[in-house]
């Protein structure tokens, strides 16, 4: 049985006083849904207070992005060993970083490798664009992404992938669940292609691209998710407990 994850990415809002009033408002629900495995991750400067927070609690912390070198003249870079003390996980991949920021599949490669080194569980984000969507090329796009991604990288129970199709991202226009399993399917059979079937069934595959309280039961019925990456919904309190509440319910069900 794979644990199913709820991990809100909150990109870049919240400033460090509101990201503590967020964490205050949402901990007690979320200390109260442990069949979840449940992560926060808010920007850099507020990983810290957060972790604060959530001390004595099985809540986790992810970072939203690092660089991938331990140190040295990279002005403005978080590095793997910055984060190996506060985090548990870090987002690697996600569209916004490779659209808006340049980021290559070599890069997404070196940053994944650089968070095992680093006791880092990555949660590597892939997914298309709506070109790319609507010439049918999803598939060959994600299993392409799994692939460089993972290159030279040793099998693994410690990852989790996002599937996010950029054109859910942010637009209220989800994928449904039987879209969203297919392709989850595709990178689990990619996964079991590079390391074997055994271990790609212990990979957590989740879903990310407009998630909220009103359509998580539909991807959480898909026994194929295994939760949810989730954007704006992850910055309303209630939203985002919400979330957690029905995927506790639901996959303990199943
Ligand atoms: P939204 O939930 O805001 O669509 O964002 C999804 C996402 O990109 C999470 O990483």
């Amino acid at each position: 049985m794979r644990k199913p994850i709820i991990a809100g990415n909150w990109k870049m809002n919240t400033r460090l006083d509101e990201a503590v009033a967020l964490v205050k408002a949402m901990l007690p629900e979320l200390n109260r849904l442990d069949t979840v495995e449940r992560v926060l991750c808010p920007p850099f400067i507020s990983l810290t207070a957060t972790k604060e927070l959530i001390k004595g609690s099985s809540v986790k912390l992810g970072a939203q992005n690092m660089y991938f070198k331990d140190k040295g003249a990279y002005t403005g870079e978080i590095s793997p060993p910055m984060l190996s003390d506060l985090c548990d996980f870090v987002i690697l991949g996600h569209s916004e970083r490779r659209q808006l920021f340049g980021e290559t599949d070599d890069m997404v490669n070196s940053k994944v490798k650089a968070a095992y080194e680093f006791g880092l569980k990555p949660i590597l984000c892939v997914g298309e664009s709506l070109a790319d969507n609507e010439t049918n090329r999803t598939e060959a796009i994600v299993a392409s992404q799994i692939r460089a991604a993972l290159s030279g990288v040793a099998a693994t129970d410690q990852l989790v992938v996002a599937y996010e199709p950029i054109w859910a991202i942010g637009t209220g226009k989800a994928a449904t669940g039987k879209q969203a399993s297919a392709t989850i399917s595709l990178i689990r059979s990619t996964i079991a292609q590079l390391w074997g079937e055994s271990p790609s069934q212990a990979i957590r595959i989740l879903y990310g691209g407009s998630v909220t309280g009103d359509n998580i039961a539909e991807f959480i019925s898909e026994p194929e998710i295994d939760g949810a990456l989730v954007g704006g919904a992850s910055l309303k309190a209630d939203d985002f407990a919400s979330i957690v509440r029905q995927t506790a319910s639901i996959k303990s069900a199943s």
